[in-house]
């Protein structure tokens, strides 16, 4: 479907790849959209720590992608339905939506609008509301697919989350109590310890400080069940020696430093597949009661290069650019 009215938006793009200076401020023309696709006026957009890797075109290379430049950030982001295409029926215009746009021609999230395929987006939860939805996409379905689709996780199994005052960790802690397990949470920081306690973790503690080793033997004296870690080095290394024989440990790709596995324990990685049953499995257990998705920090769309430049900052849950 045509852009007949040669609309334009504002975003914020890259001409080329490279640092955090690339980033500028534009008036683009509104994506046009095909007829499998739904057009979204964008309320929130994620800031994820992958971000600087896009804009540096690590995942162009990685994926062997030919980049379009202007490059429009922003990998997933939340807003309303504004037209839809003649083929789609599963959304209509006015609905609330959120979704993930990841490396797509037509652009991503820090726009005034997006253009997503209808299996990349789902309607928002009942209990969020759409500023809260706009950074759940990517961490959301990450932490379900390491929970449900690579661990396997099971009601009464006990469970280390490693990062829990993080993206994807806040979401998984919450998830896997939806899923019946015993939460071990390890934050990050006396106020990410105060954040994760609130969210119903059974025992959480700072990571920075504390000894994790000792935490899971008093959690689970025969040694864990599982273990989602969403940061590496020393505190990944206790966090897998801590977990029993026929343990399972998960971890999304992209963390770096993952010790390897030890005797009898199983690592493994994975990256997140978005997809319409990921979506309404993690709707359906967000509306299994109270959820919180946390951001830490909003910023204006102009101001994207500043967001990018707080991801190197701690921060609790998530950064976003808002544009309402
Ligand atoms: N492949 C995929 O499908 C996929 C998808 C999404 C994300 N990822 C990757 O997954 C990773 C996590 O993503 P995210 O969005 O959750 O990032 P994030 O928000 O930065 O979460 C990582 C968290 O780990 C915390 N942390 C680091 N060391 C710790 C320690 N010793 N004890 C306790 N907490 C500690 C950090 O705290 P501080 O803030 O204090 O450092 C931060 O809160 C990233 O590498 C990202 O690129 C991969």
């Amino acid at each position: 479907m045509k852009n007949k009215s040669n609309q334009t938006m504002r975003a914020v793009a890259i001409d080329e790849f490279g640092g955090i200076e690339k980033m500028k401020p534009r008036q683009l023309p509104v994506p046009e959209v095909a007829t499998d696709e739904i057009l979204v006026r964008v309320d929130t957009a994620g800031v994820g720590v992958w971000d600087p890797f896009e804009r540096e075109g690590g995942f162009a290379k990685e994926f062997g992608m030919q980049a379009r430049f202007p490059y429009v950030l922003g990998s997933d982001g939340a807003g309303t339905v504004e037209r839809v295409g003649d083929q789609v029926h599963s959304f209509k215009r006015g609905d609330r939506v959120y979704g993930v746009n990841f490396m797509s021609p037509k652009g991503g999230f820090y726009a005034e609008y997006t253009v997503l395929k209808t299996n990349n987006a789902a309607m928002i939860p009942q209990a969020l509301s759409t500023r809260d939805a706009g950074v759940l996409a990517v961490d959301g379905v990450t932490a379900l697919n390491g929970l449900d689709k690579t661990l396997q996780l099971k009601a009464g199994e006990s469970i280390l989350i490693l990062g829990a005052s993080g993206g994807i960790g806040h979401l998984a802690v919450q998830l896997a109590k939806r899923m019946k397990a015993r939460v071990l949470a390890v934050a990050s920081g006396q106020d990410g310890v105060e954040f994760v306690k609130r969210l119903g973790a059974d025992r959480v503690i700072d990571g920075r400080r504390e000894d994790i080793l000792k935490a899971a033997h008093e959690f689970a004296p025969k040694g864990l069940d599982a273990a989602l870690l969403t940061a590496g080095g020393k505190a990944a290394e206790q966090a897998i020696a801590a977990l029993r024989e026929g343990g399972r440990v998960a971890y999304p790709n992209g963390v770096e430093d993952i010790p390897r596995a030890s005797d009898g324990v199983k690592v493994m990685s994975y990256t997140w597949e978005p997809d319409p049953r990921m979506f309404s499995k993690l709707n359906e257990l967000i509306d299994g009661g109270p959820f919180e998705v946390h951001i830490a920090q909003t910023f204006k769309l102009e101001d994207a290069a500043q967001a990018q430049q707080a991801l190197n900052t701690h921060y609790l849950g998530k950064l976003a650019l808002v544009l309402s």
